[in-house]
């Protein structure tokens, strides 16, 4: 396994780690959901978690066995009418909505020379960081409509390390959902997982909620 003085950059995922977005577009799908009388439910929410805006209405569509009732033009409106109601929400955001432990860390990370990008397949992530003043700490964030793939592909991962000029060998992915783990695993990094660690069995280390994820805490699980 990857040593921790291997480690030079960190690759972050941004929904669910470095803020509590993920309760708010699961809350958005959900009343989508309800709009169009499929039935919600927190595993269909769970398997949403890091899939890209129209790969999410498809796997709801499917839920409720509605995959083929609609038109990629109504396909396109049900999708814009989620994301504006997501956007109102995020436009209410401030830095006290930062998961407890993520801006220390942060700091930890950049005090001690870590170079940080994003890997967030929201297109919603600079506006997002804008709110929690954050954007200053990610001057390099892979822009979501450059990929061909989503989670858990590799790609978003792979392209996070090489706008840091590093190896994946060299870079810890963080993650708060199994397909972007796997998209971690797929391109070579080491994962670190946050949340439940039977959904997030893939990753090297899981640590139960944000403010557990501190540089001494990966250290030791790297090292011993
Ligand atoms: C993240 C979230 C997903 C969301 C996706 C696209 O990966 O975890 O829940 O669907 O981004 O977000 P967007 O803001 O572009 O709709
Ligand atoms: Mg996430």
């Amino acid at each position: 396994m990857t040593k921790f003085a291997d480690i030079k950059g960190f690759v972050f995922d941004l929904d669910g780690v470095i803020t509590d977005t993920s309760i708010l577009h699961g809350n958005a799908w959900h009343q989508l959901a309800d709009s169009l009388d499929i039935t919600w439910s927190t595993k269909l929410g769970n398997a949403l978690k890091g899939i890209s805006r129209m790969d999410s209405l498809e796997m709801i569509l499917k839920a409720g066995g509605k995959a083929n009732d609609f038109s990629d033009a109504e396909k396109e409106k049900l999708a814009t009418q989620k994301n504006t109601n997501y956007i109102a929400e995020v436009n209410k955001m401030t830095p006290a909505n930062i998961l407890p432990g993520m801006k220390d860390f942060l700091d930890g990370l950049r005090a001690n020379g870590y170079q940080l990008s994003l890997a967030s397949a929201s297109k919603n992530a600079p506006r997002v960081l804008d709110k929690l003043e954050l954007a200053d700490y990610f001057p390099k964030v892979v822009d979501p409509a450059s990929l061909t793939h989503g989670k858990p592909d590799p790609e978003i991962y792979t392209k996070g390390a090489a706008l840091l000029n590093l190896k994946p060998e060299q870079c810890i992915g963080v993650e708060d959902a199994a397909a972007g783990v796997a998209a971690i695993n797929a391109a070579g990094e080491t994962s670190v997982g946050i949340g439940d660690a039977t959904e997030l069995a893939a990753a090297d280390m899981v640590f139960s909620n944000t403010a557990a994820v501190t540089l001494a805490n990966i250290k030791a699980k790297l090292d011993n």
